[in-house]
């Protein structure tokens, strides 16, 4: 069993998607362990995204980030982090697999649902800046 870090994203809250989201994540084998919803300040979707910060579209990312709330979660199963990339879908929609949540749901690369890690070290990270252990609830 292993964990990954997941955010439905501002598109996702304001449609009133985030259980639809849920389900394709449940029904995939993945168990949401924590959740709660929060609205990023431009200062955590900034820390969040810091690594594409000098990328074109970094100022786009933080305000859509910023736009409404979005749902923090952990999700844990077998090879989490890849299971969950795998359910996630391509980046850009237009490039996502049938039955994938960004294929079913995103409205743009930009706008594209939901985040999962890209690597166990990277989950870790992002799960601490969002949840104690204490809220993580196996
Ligand atoms: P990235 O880490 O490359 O993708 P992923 O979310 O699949 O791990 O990019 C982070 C987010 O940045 C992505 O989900 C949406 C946004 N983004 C754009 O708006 N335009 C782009 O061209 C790219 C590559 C990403």
């Amino acid at each position: 069993m292993s964990r990954t870090f997941s955010i439905l994203k501002p598109d996702a809250t304001r449609r009133n998607i985030t259980g639809a989201v849920n389900a394709v994540i449940e029904a995939a084998g993945l168990r949401i362990v924590a959740q709660k919803r929060v609205h990023f300040t431009k200062a955590q979707a900034e820390r969040f995204y810091g690594v594409h910060k000098e990328r074109p579209f970094f100022g786009e990312l933080v305000e859509q980030m910023t736009a409404a709330p979005v749902v923090v979660q952990v999700l844990e199963g077998e090879n989490a982090v890849a299971k969950y990339r795998e359910v996630l879908g391509a980046t850009n929609p237009e490039q996502a697999a049938e039955g994938t949540v960004r294929k079913l749901f995103a409205l743009s690369i930009g706008e594209n649902t939901a985040h999962g890690s890209d690597s166990d070290e990277n989950a870790a990270i992002e799960i601490a800046q969002f949840f104690s252990e204490a809220e993580i609830v196996g």
